[in-house]
């Protein structure tokens, strides 16, 4: 049925008006004042922000990884997703080094065709690159629609390449104007330090941030970017967590770089403390890169209202506390079924990841708009149309605009509540935002003009939404 939304305060990456939305057939047929369809459902939208749909750029919905998978799948990632206003997923497609790309990409879509409520699409992950690797990716890119890279400077022997195929994978992707997204840290000096901490029997979570810390994070930035100048690749850091990698991928743009920078939610509202809670609680924020001092994450904030910073993604990589993240726990064995090393756990067996692809957009409004961190419109650019742009999907999605389709988020800036595992749609056992009080959320919430979040309940009935062909260079 179409919607007419009447009365909004429309928000979008370039300006913040009064008006009317009407959305029919999938898509926005017009924007006006007074507008009138008298077939149409009608939403009295006064007091409140009508926002284009949120994109989130880098998510893990299904994900071998560490021993474990994680635990959400379509159903619940992306129900999750559209309680907080996420209409667009794009997801980590991360097959093993030793899987086969075109295999791995079918079993990636197969997990989401049918069973999402969000739209979405993929970036291929390139863990290795052989012989056949050139002719598989062009078969992905042309014959799958995938249209963007994903490569790992980390996680040595499970998703991390050589830099001869670092070298291979951005030349192909410059050749054919594929952006290559990038998980930077250095590989080795991580797996170094933490045989060291380890060794020394600095075993608990709090020793996750030492054994990767700015310096490892940075250097990994420094060396894509002499990657991408090499080559001509367009790049987009996923995840960037400190001062120090914002400033070499900085210099790097001096330099003529095309390097996009994205962080990620958890960076900008905890820090490097919540590691350290006693009782392995500390395990719950253990992510790669390590959730920094407060002092990087107040910057973060700072880039992202001057334009330096392109997005806020999640990173959302679910795991348990009690059955996933114990896997770490120092009593915890291969006789306890816990973890598949059979020795003792210690930091590096935590699955790397926090649950987060609900609490974006509220933290982002709590934190950052109620805060006068950034603004509405740097909200809408920063978690909607720079990514849109980035990754081809503008104008389809990140806008307002006629003929875009209706993804559209009706905010209500006058809710308070407060985030919790008892609540949410994600399917971990803990939140990392257990407690937090937030401003906002979202009421209403439509994919293509179908409403899947009224009055703040879940609507969807389970795979509306649908894969995402995108525009490429
Ligand atoms: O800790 C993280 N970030 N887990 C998910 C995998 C990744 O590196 O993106
Ligand atoms: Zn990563
Ligand atoms: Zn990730």
């Amino acid at each position: 049925m179409p919607l007419l939304i009447k009365n909004a305060t429309i928000v979008t990456a370039d300006e913040t008006f009064a008006g009317d939305v009407l959305a029919e057939d999938g898509v926005i047929k017009e924007i006006g004042a007074g507008l009138s369809a008298p077939h149409a459902e009608m939403i009295d939208a006064t007091g409140k922000y009508l926002f284009p749909g949120f994109i989130d750029p880098h998510v893990h919905i299904y994900l071998p990884f560490m021993g474990t998978f994680s635990k959400d799948d379509y159903a619940s990632g992306s129900k999750a997703a559209l309680m907080g206003g996420t209409t667009t997923l794009i997801e980590m497609c991360c097959p093993a080094r030793c899987e086969d790309p075109l295999e791995a990409i079918r079993l990636w879509k197969s997990k989401a065709a049918g069973i999402s409520s969000c739209d979405y699409t993929f970036h291929m992950g390139v863990t290795r690159f052989d012989e056949t690797t050139a002719e598989a990716l062009d078969i992905i890119v042309r014959e799958e629609k995938v249209t963007s890279l994903k490569i790992f400077l980390a996680y040595k022997g499970a998703f991390g390449i050589e830099d001869n195929e670092l070298y291979k994978t951005l030349s192909f992707a410059a050749d054919r104007g594929l952006v290559v997204t990038a998980h930077c840290e250095n590989a080795d000096l991580v797996s170094e330090r933490q045989k060291k901490l380890v060794a020394e029997g600095k075993t608990g979570p709090e020793w996750h941030e030492p054994s990767r810390p700015i310096s490892v994070e940075a250097d990994g930035c420094h060396h894509l970017m002499t990657f991408a100048e090499a080559t001509g690749a367009e790049v987009y850091v996923v995840h960037t967590s400190c001062i120090p990698a914002v400033e070499a991928i900085e210099a790097a743009r001096k330099r003529g770089v095309k390097a996009h920078i994205e962080t990620v939610a958890p960076y900008l509202t905890l820090d490097s403390s919540y590691a350290e809670l006693p009782d392995f609680e500390g395990a719950k924020f253990v992510m790669s890169p390590p959730i920094r001092e407060k002092k990087h994450g107040d910057f973060l904030w700072k880039k992202i209202a001057d334009g330096t910073v392109d997005t806020v993604g999640t990173d959302h990589a679910p795991f348990d506390f009690e059955t996933q993240k114990r896997m770490g726990h120092p009593e915890n064995a291969l006789d306890a079924g816990m973890n598949p090393t059979g020795k003792p756990g210690n930091f590096t067996l935590i699955p790397n990841g926090i649950p987060s692809v609900e609490e974006r957009v509220k933290l982002l409004y709590t934190d950052g708009v109620c805060e006068g961190k950034i603004d509405l419109q740097t909200l809408v650019r920063c978690a909607s149309t720079n990514a849109a742009k980035i990754f081809g999907l503008y104008p389809r999605k990140g806008a307002i605009q006629i003929g875009s389709d209706a993804d559209l988020v009706l905010w209500d800036p006058e809710y308070r509540g407060e985030i919790s595992v008892k609540t949410h749609s994600m399917a971990t056992d803990y939140s990392a935002f257990e407690g937090k009080k937030v401003k906002g959320c979202a009421e209403l919430v439509t994919v293509r003009g179908q409403v899947l979040v009224r009055d703040g309940e879940w609507a969807g009935k389970g795979g509306e939404g649908c894969f995402l062909v995108r525009s490429v260079g």
